[in-house]
């Protein structure tokens, strides 16, 4: 009782000190605590959150993540005194990468790969939280069961990383099937993959984007006046600006539907199968053309022409019409090896127009009306058949000046 009053006093100190930040109007980053502050100051709110509420989410959190971890310290603890030669590992590679004159830090973590894969093991081992509960929206086939809707599914976390058919020895602590047994050679690849896949598809996206918006002077004086409006004219257009600026994401969200830089991805089919008709049978390589997919007039209206606005959400747009739109939507390709860095992607292609919308005019070289847009196929690659040239004209009011 009294461990529960002075945790009750403790949460009610730590609430009412973002109350006085939020009074004050700090609302740049803004956490958890402030965001539930914010509903339960709302007064038309659908469904009312109490002070009490805030603080049982807070503690449930405070307490599942304490709780886990301390249990997974134990388990990991146990295996290693169990385990003297994982112990000695461990030790030989702390001694190697952090020294003996100072204490192991967080940020060590990165470069002791050992340590991360007794940790994984342990998990896998042991995990805390062995159920998870999932609940199907819908009916859905899962090898070959029929799951009806608005079943709870309990999955078994323990009984699948237990599973001889994907773990070797699968009861025996054995921290190094986690260390990376890939070749120099194909991490040298997969790291080249990452950088060229992402810097090469961002900036040809920017190029795309900046040409359409120097075509659309419309475009261009909407997305400013966001800006202007969201951002201020007194400092620069930043990463967490994004969620608040749905034009200037419709404007990238527009771009890659009619130049995706990557028009062609490719499957290969294990089983054969039936796509609307068509068989294809196994071990068939099947090329899905994103690009005419999100240049169907069946889906889109004008498909050809750059309109971003059909990304800002309509409300009286059908669930259905809006989830099926989606479907034809794949500038990132789709399924499990679709783009992981897609997220990432719409940051920094939108940051980088940001910039460029905010601080500068842009000119046409000599006797160019419009931005020639004409498209190359280069490989599986869409590129601009004459790159962007364009000349930056500083803005009066340019917040790179400040
Ligand atoms: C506008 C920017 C981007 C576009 C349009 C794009 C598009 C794509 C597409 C179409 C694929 C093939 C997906 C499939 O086969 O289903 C792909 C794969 C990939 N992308 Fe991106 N991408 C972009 C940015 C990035 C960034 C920023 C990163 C990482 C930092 C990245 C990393 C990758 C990687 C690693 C793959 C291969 C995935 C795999 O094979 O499993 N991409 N991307």
């Amino acid at each position: 009782m009294v461990v529960s009053d002075r945790f009750n006093e403790l949460l009610e100190k730590i609430l009412v000190e973002h109350e006085k930040k939020l009074d004050e109007h700090h609302h740049q980053g803004m956490d958890l605590m402030d965001a539930l502050l914010v509903a339960h100051r709302n007064e038309k709110a659908e469904h009312k959150i109490t002070r009490n509420h805030i603080k049982s989410v807070i503690a449930d959190l405070l307490f599942a993540g304490t709780d886990n971890s301390v249990k997974t310290t134990q388990w990991a603890m146990g295996e290693i005194i169990n385990n003297p030669n994982v112990l000695e590992r461990l030790r030989g590679e702390i001694d190697c990468v952090v020294g003996k004159t100072r204490l192991i830090q967080e940020t060590d973590q990165q470069n002791l790969p050992c340590l991360q894969a007794v940790v994984k093991e342990t998990i896998r081992l042991h995990p805390p939280g062995p159920f998870f509960v999932r609940f199907s929206k819908e009916g859905c086939n899962i090898r070959g069961f029929y799951v009806p809707e608005e079943t709870s599914l309990v999955v078994n976390a323990y009984a699948v990383m237990r599973d001889p058919e994907t773990w070797e020895d699968p009861l025996v602590f054995k921290p190094e099937r986690f260390l990376a047994s890939r070749t120099e050679k194909e991490e040298e690849r997969r790291e080249k993959d990452l950088l060229f896949a992402g810097t090469d598809n961002s900036v040809k996206t920017t190029q795309w984007a900046m040409g359409e918006i120097i075509n659309n002077p419309n475009v261009l004086e909407r997305l400013r006046g966001e800006i202007d409006c969201v951002v201020g004219k007194t400092r620069l257009i930043q990463e967490t600006d994004q969620q608040n600026l749905p034009c200037l994401q419709a404007v990238v969200k527009e771009t890659i539907r009619l130049h995706p830089p990557g028009p062609f991805f490719v499957r290969f089919s294990k089983e054969g199968c039936n796509i609307r008709g068509f068989y294809v049978p196994e071990e068939t390589s099947l090329v899905v053309n994103a690009y005419a997919v999100m240049r169907d007039p069946e889906t889109w209206e004008d498909p050809l022409v750059f309109k971003p606005e059909r990304f800002l959400a309509s409300r009286t747009e059908k669930e259905e019409e809006r989830r099926e739109k989606a479907i034809k939507y794949i500038p990132f390709g789709s399924g499990r090896r679709s783009c992981p860095g897609e997220n990432l992607a719409y940051v920094i292609v939108g940051t980088a127009i940001g910039v460029m919308v905010q601080g500068f005019e842009w000119r046409r070289i000599k006797d160019e009306k419009k931005i020639n847009m004409e498209e190359a196929v280069v490989g599986l690659s869409l590129t601009m058949v004459h790159p962007l040239k364009i000349t930056p004209v500083s803005r009066t009011s340019n917040p790179l000046t400040f």
